[in-house]
């Protein structure tokens, strides 16, 4: 596979869960990657880490400088409390890079000419069982307005002429590669507790796609001159969340789930993983249309295969 044949890919926030996984797609593609963090890299690989801060131009932009594609996954974690702090650094850290990301295409002599921006299919809000597209209305509420935030940002920053895709991702599972493995990775331990069952009514839909998936579908947006706009990155066959957690508990071989009540999660949520109750008790189910009509092929299309192949490799075990 050499379908990036030397292409020079930099890839903001690309030290987490996902840009771990990004990175060694890429690289495995035959691309070079460039990785813009804050820190210190957690895990060295094939990539070269430069430091920016995410918000204030510097030394860092001159990586743009030549790159084939930049792709922006920057943004602090959506799974805490929603504490006003918490609030305010959801959506700074997202618009902030992404306009910083834009001056810097400004600055550079040789600007990539495409740019492929992550963004949220909780954009479409929490309705309880419409199936959303790319032509749904988005939804109301605190994520919804940081999606579109994020992406109206990305249209004001892009160059004149220059190719821009975004995907509205779901929830993606995938392994820990040292720099966790997302809500899979909590929801394993769960499961392993016995605690796997429905929460709350179990109809809320569970909309997901595998990560080497989602890499698929990053790589293209970069190769695929075809591409453009947004699109919606989630397999085709959502599921509630009492299936999801069924087709966990028999991947990972655990017999029971106990069900959780809506209120035993209001209150065990922020009090045992420090998180918003809302995340579980909430979702939406959503398929990409584009994908479909564009003949996209996922590797993955079916719960059941992802997450086997995810317990095959070890990957989910090793992960929780
Ligand atoms: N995981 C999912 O299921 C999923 C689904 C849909 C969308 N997404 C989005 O995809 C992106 C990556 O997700 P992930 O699961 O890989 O998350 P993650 O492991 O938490 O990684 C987040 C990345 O964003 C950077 N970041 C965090 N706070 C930042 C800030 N204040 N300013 C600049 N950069 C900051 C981090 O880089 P440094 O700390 O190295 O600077 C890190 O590389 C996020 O924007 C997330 O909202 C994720």
């Amino acid at each position: 596979m050499a379908e990036l044949n030397g292409k020079r890919i930099v890839i903001a926030g690309g030290s987490g869960f996902l840009g771990l996984s990004l990175a060694e797609h890429f690289v495995e593609a035959g691309g070079q990657v460039t990785i813009l963090s804050r820190s210190q890299p957690k895990r060295s690989g094939r990539w070269e880490t430069v430091t920016w801060d995410g918000r204030t131009p510097g030394n860092w932009m001159e990586s743009l400088n030549g790159a084939d594609a930049v792709v922006n996954l920057a943004g602090r974690t959506v799974n805490c409390i929603k504490t006003p702090d918490h609030q305010d650094e959801i959506l700074r850290s997202r618009v902030e890079s992404t306009r910083v990301l834009g001056e810097a295409m400004r600055v550079v002599s040789s600007p990539p000419p495409v740019w492929v921006q992550m963004s949220t299919a909780h954009i479409y809000g929490d309705p309880p069982t419409a199936v959303c597209s790319e032509e749904s209305i988005e939804g109301i509420g605190f994520a919804p307005m940081i999606g579109r935030a994020w992406e109206s940002e990305f249209a004001r920053s892009q160059l004149p002429g220059q190719r821009g895709v975004i995907l509205r991702t779901s929830f993606v599972i995938g392994r820990d590669r040292g720099a966790g493995s997302g809500a899979l990775g909590t929801l394993g331990l769960i499961t392993k507790l016995g605690l796997g069952g429905r929460v709350g009514k179990g109809t809320q839909g569970l909309s997901w796609i595998h990560e080497y998936d989602l890499n698929r579908l990053f790589t293209r947006a970069i190769t695929e001159h075809s591409m453009s706009g947004i699109y919606i990155a989630s397999a085709p066959n959502p599921v509630s969340q009492v299936e999801f957690m069924r087709t966990l508990r028999k991947s990972m071989g655990m017999p029971i789930g106990f069900p959780a009540f809506e209120w035993m999660v209001r209150i065990g949520a922020p009090l045992f993983f420090r998180t918003d109750p809302e995340l579980v008790l909430y979702g939406r189910y959503v398929v990409s249309k584009r994908l479909a009509n564009e003949g996209f092929t996922f590797t993955f299309p079916r719960l059941e295969a992802a997450l086997e192949d995810l317990c095959r490799k070890k990957m989910l075990r090793h992960a929780i």
